[in-house]
């Protein structure tokens, strides 16, 4: 059992805090945000995660976790300080590291005593050593100690727990070997593989792994897109790939593109890393072009199917980035509603829990529906954004009698061929010739 202070309750934050806290760590989540502290004393978790808010409610229930706005005090009370600040991109395509070196210099400010400073949030390579002359130069008490670690986060939005409890690996990169291993173990109840490196390394783990997966769905896509012209089905082409291990069948799977809050921050700052070291990553910036380009296929797609959008009724199924979240950071509905408004269409638009955050963002023209059903009744097609489980599920024969015209634009190949043509539908997806 070890005392862990994280600054920072945001995803990554929050989810890593709780997990280390369920396997019986002490943990002090912080954060200068009192609404959202406040909100989590209260039992109310700010983000949706299946099954956070009842780790988050029993852990709290047992002792093992507490929240505070007091960074300061947090700081002191643990020997090992997990900084999992924000990241976002700055106007220019870099990580905007000024929360990060905030927490740093509060580090600094409250260091009394030996304690081991790790990085989850991603980083550009070198941060760990600002950090470490951050620290340093705000050091109040000089007998104080400290070795800076990298740990840097894999989990998904949407499968977070049981990605953190099931780790593919940790990686943990630092200059000392046993601050090292003291976070080494710390991963010991996830029964996962730790990788030890440097601290560089580790940073770039990160960025490399995202970025990788990134070019894995980019690269899909293309091939997509050239399986419609010349009359392939990308599915098979996908699985067929799939099956060499050394290719592996995950994240080959086609649509409008990656979102969310890690891809396209990183393959851009990836790309500025790359640019600022002198090397020109072409690869990675035609990855992060194709991305763009595919967002906008299913509105062609729509006007291919029904001409002209004026005055034209759509339902839109699914805002979010993806399913299983209420995550709408750079999710393609916020490109691709804008323009379908511009074209002179009106949307109604289902989404079972990103719908309120969507309306935060999209034009008050928008409608919301509560179910599927309601979504499409009445419409002259209907695109699918998110492949969301009550989407993927809906009843066809049923939507087919709601739409005024059986038209899906399915931006997530959510449907077999055969079975959307024994329903009757005109159906375009991704890379699948009708
Ligand atoms: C991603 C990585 O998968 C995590 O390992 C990493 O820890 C995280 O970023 C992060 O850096 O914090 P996340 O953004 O939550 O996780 O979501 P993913 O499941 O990776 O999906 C990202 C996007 O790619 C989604 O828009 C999804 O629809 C799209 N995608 C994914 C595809 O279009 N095709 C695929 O085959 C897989």
């Amino acid at each position: 059992m070890r005392n862990i202070t994280v600054i920072g309750t945001g995803y990554v934050g929050l989810v890593s805090g709780s997990c280390f806290a369920e396997v019986g760590n002490r943990v002090i989540c912080c954060d200068v945000d009192e609404r959202k502290i406040n909100m989590l004393q209260s039992g109310v978790v700010p983000i949706y995660e299946p099954g956070l808010e009842d780790m988050v409610a029993r852990n709290k229930e047992q002792g093992r976790l507490h929240f505070t706005t007091d960074v300061g005090a947090a700081i002191e009370a643990s020997d090992i300080v997990y900084i999992a600040v924000g990241t976002p991109m700055s106007e220019t395509g870099e990580a905007d590291m000024r929360y990060v070196m905030s927490a740093a210099k509060k580090i600094g400010e409250h260091l009394n005593g030996y304690k081991i400073i790790v990085n989850k949030s991603t980083v550009p390579v070198g941060t760990g050593e600002l950090v470490r002359e951050v620290v340093q130069a705000n050091k109040m008490a000089p007998w104080a100690t400290f070795d800076v670690v990298s740990n840097p986060e894999f989990l998904r939005e949407g499968s977070a727990l049981s990605d953190c409890m099931n780790m593919d690996r940790a990686v943990v990169g630092s200059d000392n070997p046993e601050a090292a291993s003291a976070i080494a173990e710390l991963h010991a109840p996830f029964n996962t593989r730790v990788f030890m490196t440097d601290l560089e390394s580790a940073e770039m783990i990160k960025y490399a792994a995202n970025t990788f997966l990134a070019t894995k769905i980019s690269f899909i896509n293309a091939i997509a897109n050239i399986c419609e012209r010349v009359g392939a089905n990308v599915s098979d082409v996908a699985e067929g790939m799939g099956m060499d291990s050394r290719i592996g069948g995950k994240f080959l799977q086609a649509g409008i593109g990656y979102g969310g809050s890690c891809f396209p921050k990183d393959t851009y700052a990836l790309a500025h890393i790359a640019d600022k070291s002198g090397y020109e990553f072409e690869l990675l910036k035609s990855v992060i072009r194709t991305n763009q380009k595919q967002r906008m296929l299913v509105v062609d797609k729509l006007r291919e199917a029904i001409g002209s959008l004026a005055g034209k009724r759509i339902a839109v199924l699914g805002l979010a980035f993806k399913p299983n979240t209420d995550d709408m950071r750079e999710a393609p509905s916020l490109t691709i509603v804008p323009e379908l408004l511009r074209a002179g269409a009106s949307i109604r638009a289902y989404d079972p829990i990103a719908a309120e955050a969507a309306s935060r963002l999209l034009s008050d023209e928008v409608m919301y529906a509560d179910s599927v059903e309601a979504a499409v009744v009445g419409c002259d097609a209907c695109v699918i954004l998110t492949e969301w489980s009550d989407v993927v599920g809906m009843s066809l024969a049923q939507v087919r009698t709601l739409l005024a015209k059986p038209i899906i634009i399915d931006g997530r190949n959510c449907f077999s061929l055969d079975e959307m043509e024994r329903e009757g539908f005109v159906y375009h997806s991704i890379g699948r010739r009708p």
